[in-house]
């Protein structure tokens, strides 16, 4: 069976390369598409295109199958924890014990800001979103360190210093971001905490009171960081490598997948989930008027925190999520009506025709948002928790086209529909 592809145009036949990849996916590949034959592919939402090829994560969606560096990510939640799973997203394989401890202290190391960066936090207006403040403050990183300033890439010698304090500072920022949106003080990391509880110390201790963290709450917001690590080519990782392919510094980079990620068709989503539930409770419907709406196109409501573009069958975050979500609400025994809400709506739109013909399926923003309420954190704090968890996602792609000898900057085409050429009209004769 021949591996090329035949393209009819014009009367000419082309033949196109295909190329397969390790888990079987395969693409015809167009590069040489316009050079040879002077037309462009058209994919509106790159629904149809690979932008790249990657080692990183594997995705097969018709399956429910999401894999980070080969290894199922039902694995990885039960037996890993964050920061091992982001040195094997970011470096490709499990940390030695060595290496884990020397990944650790680096990550100790660089946790502290710069401490002029302060004074930025103080000019945000208290109530300003945290996503707005984390990604002005990833970037603003570049302007307190030289490194970042004079970024040289793929020859940065300290390159895995600037993962680590990207990955430590990302908390850090996070955290101030929260604390500066409510007008409370800064809290400074701890330097024996480890990374998700020192997450909770600078988001919830008080100068004279240090706030008790539970170990099932660390554990479960350790599991949020983990499920959210990287996702292959979504909206926010692939405006990462877009803004590397310029060769941008990495803090660069990484700030604009935070812009990315806020909307509320990706990682806004949590945050749209709760505020969509609080609105069901709050109007006294229990789900079914607002499924009713959700199918209607002219009602402006989605239902939030289902549907994927990848996902066809199931979300495997959502259902690992899911669990812990019921353990979470179990263990601190927490009754939540949102949850009840949620229930009803899961179970309802999984038996409802539209839902199924579409497989449209709950996705990990569905509950995530439940266990984060359940656990304290702030609703507008929901896509910065999702943004600190892809940060090592962020970086390994960012690591790939730095690594890839014929990396070039991203530049798509696009077919021009406007205006042929037309003439300038002075101001006075317009009509
Ligand atoms: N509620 C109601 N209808 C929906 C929904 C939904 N949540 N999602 C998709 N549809 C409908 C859509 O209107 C379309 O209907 P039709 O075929 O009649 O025109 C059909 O299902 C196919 O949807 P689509 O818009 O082609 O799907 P997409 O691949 O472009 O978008 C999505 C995927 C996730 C943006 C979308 O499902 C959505 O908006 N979901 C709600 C937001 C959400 O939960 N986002 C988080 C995604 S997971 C976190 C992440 O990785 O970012």
């Amino acid at each position: 069976m021949s591996n090329e592809a035949k393209l009819e145009l014009d009367g000419k036949t082309f033949t196109l390369p295909t190329i397969t990849g390790s888990e079987q996916e395969r693409a015809v590949d167009v590069s040489s598409l316009r050079a040879n034959t002077g037309y462009i592919t058209l994919d509106d939402g790159y629904g149809n295109t690979g932008s790249c090829v990657s080692k990183v994560t594997f995705i097969d969606g018709d399956k429910g199958i999401l894999r980070y560096r080969g290894i199922p990510i039902e694995e990885l939640a039960e037996k890993s924890n964050f920061i091992e799973t982001a040195y094997l997203l970011i470096y490709g394989s499990l940390p030695t014990r060595p290496q884990l401890k020397t990944f650790s202290d680096l990550l100790a190391e660089h946790q502290f800001l710069h401490e002029d960066m302060k004074y930025h936090f103080q000019g945000f207006p208290t109530g300003s979103h945290p996503m707005a403040i984390l990604s002005s403050m990833i970037n603003a990183a570049s302007c307190f360190d030289e490194g970042l300033m004079h970024w040289q890439f793929g020859k940065m010698k300290q390159f895995d210093i600037y993962v680590a304090k990207l990955i430590s500072q990302v908390r850090t920022i996070a955290a101030y971001s929260y604390r500066k949106s409510q007008g409370l003080p800064l809290i400074y990391p701890k330097q024996s905490y480890k990374y998700t509880p020192n997450f909770l110390h600078m988001l919830f201790s008080m100068p004279y009171e240090e706030f008790d963290i539970k170990p099932e709450v660390a554990k479960a917001l350790d599991l949020i960081f983990l499920l959210h690590a990287d996702h292959e080519q979504n909206c926010s990782t692939s405006t990462v490598r877009m803004v590397a392919s310029s060769q941008a510094n990495l803090f660069a980079s990484c700030a604009a997948g935070v812009c990315a990620l806020w909307g509320p068709l990706h990682g806004g989503a949590n945050q749209a989930v709760l505020e969509m539930l609080a609105d069901i409770h709050s109007s006294g419907d229990d789900g079914s008027k607002f499924i009713t709406a959700a199918k209607d196109k002219n009602s402006g409501k989605k239902l939030m925190g289902f549907g994927h573009r990848v996902y066809k069958n199931h979300d495997p975050r959502a259902t690992i999520i899911k669990k812990s979500c019921d353990e979470v609400l179990s263990r601190l025994n927490i009754s939540d009506p949102l949850l009840d809400i949620a229930k009803k709506l899961e179970e309802a739109a999984l038996k409802d025709s539209y839902f199924v013909e579409r497989k449209l399926y709950p996705n990990v923003d569905f509950y995530s948002g439940i266990i984060m309420r359940a656990i304290g954190i702030p609703v507008e704090m929901f896509t910065v928790i999702f943004a600190i968890g892809r940060m090592p996602g962020w970086i390994a792609n960012y690591k790939e086209i730095m690594e890839e000898p014929k990396s070039r900057i991203y530049r798509p085409r696009q077919i021009y529909t406007g205006k042929t050429i037309n003439s300038y009209v002075p101001l006075d004769q317009r009509k």
